[in-house]
């Protein structure tokens, strides 16, 4: 038999979600959210994300276009510790209107022509809404007006489009750093304890400059900083720069904050994030590609031959949620993973009916039944099963986890008696881990996911 300690069950807080699942399927009626019923039943309690929150996971970037509500909570079904929303500009949200379907419980922020952003109740413990702006009022109103529907805000100091920069967004920000931690300042200062506050930087060409620069944002009073290890003027096919990240990380530390350094650069999902922490000592690791052509590379056993597991669901998800035609085309053209099964005629014909659909009714010969009530189902309960954490299961470097018996530990979780403690080794295929040798009478355990590396676990 084996138990936690004491310590580290109190980590487990319930988040206390509310099911949509139960609702019948109706024609989706939308409506504003002025009405105190419906407004009620969106409601959930959420514990405020704090910066240990942003350690010990994986994360979904950041990406506009790919980064849509239905791939977000794929994501966290398959184990993306928090969500990170598409960049939105300042203004382009400032003149919306909320409007909240009462059967899915689908928040669409409308613009003229179509929503600029879209999100679910369901995601709002770990949704990080990534703010495109130059102009720290502006930030300030944008973060107002969605605050209700998301954890925490993340200003976009990373972009090197021109589209970004000319305006003095994105990347730019990397170069006026006055201008960027001002928008950070604001945003603290403006917005209430429980909304966190992150910003995601590049790398400057020089590191001094990079170290320099983080200084100053950390110091604005965020909770987490992600680095994208790449320069302004890389391209994507150049490998990123994950070597830089561990000065970055010891540095951070040393500032005695407690924040989070999140890297970001070439991830392939679960197992390669083990890699990743162990070159850059990062307490989180961000995956846009690899998850933009799988969103379930989260998963220790990431799933296969998506035409056949993963795309019909996906389709059918999207048009439980009212997602846009034009957005879910775009995001199941972009899925590829690795095949097993799948014959080359099936593949291709799916991708053909894709490409070709102009509705989701064109697409029924391959993805009915209907409803997609059964994947939104299945999505609410993985996120259930969390038991009140934020995270799913977490890939820990081996040599970080250490195993004593209870008598070894303080209180406080801190070893007392650092001679005792056996080093876990054996990784099993499935992320769990086996304890080869612990003193006493156990002799495995699995790892809880609760927070970054050097974590002691106790055992009975
Ligand atoms: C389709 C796509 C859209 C992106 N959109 C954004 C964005 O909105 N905000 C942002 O900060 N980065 C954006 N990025 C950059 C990613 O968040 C990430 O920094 C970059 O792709 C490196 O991570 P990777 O090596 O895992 O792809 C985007 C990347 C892709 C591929």
């Amino acid at each position: 038999m084996f138990g936690l300690h004491p310590h580290l069950q109190r980590i487990y807080r319930p988040l206390g979600f509310r099911r949509f699942s139960n609702m019948s399927r109706r024609s989706h009626p939308s409506s504003p959210d002025s009405s105190p019923r419906t407004a009620k039943r969106q409601k959930r309690e959420h514990t405020p994300l704090s910066p240990d929150d942003y350690k010990g996971g994986l994360m979904l970037a950041p990406m506009v276009r790919s980064g849509a509500l239905p791939t977000r909570l794929y994501a966290l079904k398959h184990g993306a510790k928090l969500v990170w929303g598409p960049e939105t500009v300042d203004k382009a949200i400032l003149h919306t209107t909320r409007v909240v379907d009462p059967v899915t419980g689908v928040v669409a922020y409308h613009g003229k022509s179509k929503p600029i952003f879209t999100c679910h109740p369901i995601e709002k413990p770990f949704l990080i809404y990534q703010i495109g702006s130059a102009d720290p009022e502006l930030a300030v109103q944008a973060a107002k007006m969605v605050q209700q529907d998301v954890a925490g805000f993340d200003l976009n100091c990373g972009c090197p489009k021109p589209f970004s920069t000319h305006s003095g967004m994105g990347a730019a920000l990397l170069t006026n750093p006055d201008l960027l931690c001002s928008i950070l300042t604001a945003l603290r200062e403006a917005m209430p304890p429980e909304i966190s506050i992150s910003a995601k930087i590049r790398l400057l060409p020089s590191q001094e400059d990079t170290l320099k620069l983080v200084e100053r944002i950390v110091n604005t009073g965020i909770s987490c900083l992600t680095v994208h290890c790449r320069t302004r003027n890389m391209r994507m096919r150049e490998k990123a720069v994950i070597e830089r990240l561990r000065e970055i990380v010891d540095f951070v530390e040393k500032m005695g904050k407690g924040i989070a350094v999140i890297e970001n650069g070439d991830c392939l999902g679960y197992e390669d994030s083990k890699r990743v922490r162990q070159v850059t000592g990062a307490h989180s690791v961000m995956i846009a590609t690899a998850a933009e052509a799988n969103p379930t590379c989260f998963s220790p056993t990431p799933l296969k031959d998506l035409e056949l597991t993963f795309v019909p669901g996906y389709i059918r998800l999207g048009k439980y949620l009212n997602n846009h035609w034009s957005s879910t085309k775009f995001c199941a053209t972009q899925f590829q993973g690795a095949h097993d099964k799948a014959s080359r005629t099936d593949l291709k014909a799916l991708r053909e009916a894709i490409v070709h659909a102009k509705g989701y009714e064109d697409m029924e010969q391959y993805v009915a039944p209907w409803t997609g009530e059964q994947e939104f189902t299945e999505i609410v309960e993985a996120i259930e099963k969390r038991g009140g954490q934020r995270a799913p299961p977490m890939p820990v470097p081996w040599e970080d986890v250490v195993v004593a018996p209870l008598e070894a530990i303080e209180e406080n979780g801190q070893l007392k008696d650092t001679e005792v403690v056996a080093r876990l080794h054996e990784p099993r295929s499935d992320g769990a881990a086996t304890a080869p040798f612990v003193r006493g009478a156990v002799l495995s355990l699995e790892i809880p996911s609760v927070g970054g590396g050097g974590e002691t676990i106790a055992v009975q």
